[in-house]
Formats: structure tokens, sequence, C-alpha cells
């Protein structure tokens, strides 16, 4: 779906009757909650914890009001009408009876994650569909020893998925054909662009290329080349301006006449700048000291949730730029 689509969609958001079950409700576990009661969909969430379901709700309805604030809520229901689709839910069969998608988001830990299957798997509806928003673990591992296993399939978001809508959608080799069109689609209907991996690899795609660019930005604060602000600003001042627009394979291909002028131009140059590649660091020892030392410096470690709030800000302009720029 093309960003004009998108609108028109949320031009058109109705409450649905359609039933959603978050199982944990964390950062990612509350922020997927807010997504589908944007689109008014009904979502049950549920946590082992009661009191952080409380706190969630509580900390949606700020968010949402704050959004309304800066004119970047998402839909046209007011934000009472997308709260008001956010339920508490104490009882997890309860949650997940009649819904037609559960979502888990509990920490990434593979015991904890398929014992967490396990108490899903009865109550699951045969035609529904249990999402994991595991961020590297392969579907397989996490669903080899399900009865629905042919109903799962990984949903890994971008952090805070509520402003970043980069979703991969992992099948494993005995998902059911209709799981990742469905998936698919409902992710784009609540505003998330999502990828698809042909194939499982440990570590998805996203992390594989975010450990690619921690370990190398590790290795030159190792190596005295550059502090930790610097090599952050290398990003956010320089490739990450343009990785908001394009990805890396378009964007060299634009800084040359086509890929085949960017091999002649810069392959040679490539292979010998990675040749001096180290391997990737031991996260730990004086470097990591170093890194945190200067970062804790510039964001105290009790303003964390300031901080978040104001790269949540910013990313939500971000997305409304894009889709202004696209309409
Ligand atoms: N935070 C990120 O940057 C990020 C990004 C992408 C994907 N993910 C993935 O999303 C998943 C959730 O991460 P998070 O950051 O939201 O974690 P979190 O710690 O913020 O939230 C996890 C929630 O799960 C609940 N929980 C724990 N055990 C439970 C159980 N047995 N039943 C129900 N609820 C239970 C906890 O009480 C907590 O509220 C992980 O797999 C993580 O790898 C995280």
């Amino acid at each position: 779906m093309d960003s004009k689509e998108f609108t028109r969609n949320m031009a058109e958001t109705k409450i649905k009757k359609d039933k959603i079950c978050i199982v944990g409700s964390g950062l990612i576990g509350k922020s997927f909650a807010m997504l589908f009661a944007s689109s008014g969909y009904q979502v049950y969430m549920y946590d082992i914890q009661s009191s952080q379901v409380t706190d969630a709700l509580s900390n949606i309805r700020v968010q949402l009001l704050d959004l309304q604030e800066m004119g970047l809520l998402r839909g046209t229901l007011s934000v009472d009408q997308q709260h008001s689709c956010i339920r508490g839910a104490t009882d997890l069969g309860q949650a997940i009876k009649g819904a037609c998608f559960v979502l888990e988001c509990v920490p990434e830990r593979l015991d904890l994650k398929t014992s967490v299957y396990k108490s899903i798997d009865p109550f699951l509806e045969p035609s529904a569909i249990l999402g994991s928003s595991a961020s590297g673990l392969v579907p397989s591992l996490l669903s080899k020893d399900l009865k629905n296993r042919n109903r799962f399939i990984v949903v890994h978001p971008t952090n805070p998925p509520f402003y970043a809508p980069l979703v991969e959608l992992i099948p494993s080799p005995w998902t059911d054909s209709d799981v990742l069109p469905t998936t698919k689609s409902l992710c784009t209907e609540i505003g998330q662009a999502p990828v698809v991996l042909n194939k499982e690899i440990d570590g998805f795609v996203l992390n594989r290329i975010q450990y690619a660019i921690i370990g190398e930005c590790w290795n030159i604060v190792k190596a005295g080349v550059m502090s930790p602000e610097d090599v952050d600003k290398v990003m956010s001042e320089g490739l990450g301006r343009r990785y908001a627009f394009m990805g890396p394979l378009e964007t060299a291909y634009l800084n040359a006449d086509g890929w085949l002028s960017y091999q002649e131009r810069y392959a040679d140059m490539m292979e010998r700048v990675t040749s001096t590649f180290e391997p990737f660091p031991k996260v730990e020892g004086p470097t990591l000291q170093t890194i945190h030392n200067e970062f804790v410096r510039k964001i105290p470690l009790d303003q964390l949730d300031a901080r978040r709030k104001w790269r949540d800000e910013r990313l939500a302009r971000l997305s409304k730029l894009k889709k202004d720029m696209d309409n």
C-alpha cells in the first residue's frame, strides 16, 4: 500500500469488532496496542504482571494526548475512542478466545517465549495467527513444539513500532501459506511497512545490519579515531539523513550513474577499506566504559524517558513529513 492509500484508509477509520490480543505490555506490546487501536481494532492486552497493564494503559493515554497536541494522532478516531479500544485482560484464555491475531511481546528468551506459546496454544482459534515480536530468534526454533505451529509467524518490529514502521515478517518452513499475506495486509493496514524474509536467518536482517554498524562504530572508538558522540553524528547528520528516505543500495546507485558505474568508481576502494575491518568486538572493557560514560554525561540514566519522548516526537514528525511529501 502506498502512502496515499494509507491516508485514505486512515481517513475512513471505523471502530471494528475484530479482536487482537497482545501478550506482554512492555515497550513493544503497548506500542502495538496503540497501532491496532488507531485502526479501530479491539485490543486485549495481557501481562503476567497486572500492574504493567495498568501502567501501560495510563502511559498510552498520555502518549495519545501528546500526539493529539502535536497534531500527530493517527487515523480519525479521537483519543477517547482509541483508548477505549484497548482493554487490560487478567485472564490469558479469555484474552485469546475469538482473537484473529495474537501477538506475543514478552522478553527475548527462548524458554520464556516457548512456555508462553504453550499457554496460548490451546486457546488459539484454528484460523487465528500467532505472531511473535522476537528480535532474532528464528520462528522454527520458537514454534517447533506447538499444535498450531502452522499459524505461527515472527513479526519483528523496529522500536518503537508506533513511530518507526518497519516490520520484518519471517514465516517458518511449516507456516500455512495464508499466514504471511494476511499478516502483511494487517501490518500495512495499521500503518506499518512490512518486509519479508524468504528464509530464516539468525538475527533477521535489521539486526544483522545494525550489528555490522555498531561493530564498526565500536572499533573506531576503540582505535581512538573518533569520539562516541562524533561517531553517532556520522549517522544522524550524514548517512542517516539519506537513509530516512532510501537505503544504502539506492544511495550508492544515485552516488554514481547506477551500480555498474559505482562499481567502476568505488569497488576497489570498498575492498581496500573493508579488508582493514576488525572482527566484531567483544562488548566489554575500557571501550565499553568510554562509550557508556560519554552517553551518561549527555543523557543521565534518570532522564532516559524524557529522551525517549524527545526521540518519539521527532520520529512522529518525520513520519508525517514523509507522508506529506508523498501526497
Ligand atoms: N525493545 C526493543 O528495542 C525491541 C525491538 C524489537 C523487538 N523487540 C522484542 O520485543 C519483545 C518484547 O520486548 P520489550 O522491549 O517490549 O520488553 P519489555 O521488558 O519492555 O516488556 C516485556 C513484557 O512482558 C511481560 N511478561 C514477561 N513474562 C510474561 C509472561 N509469561 N506472560 C505475559 N507477559 C509476560 C513483562 O511483564 C513485560 O511487561 C522481545 O522479544 C524483544 O526482543 C524489542
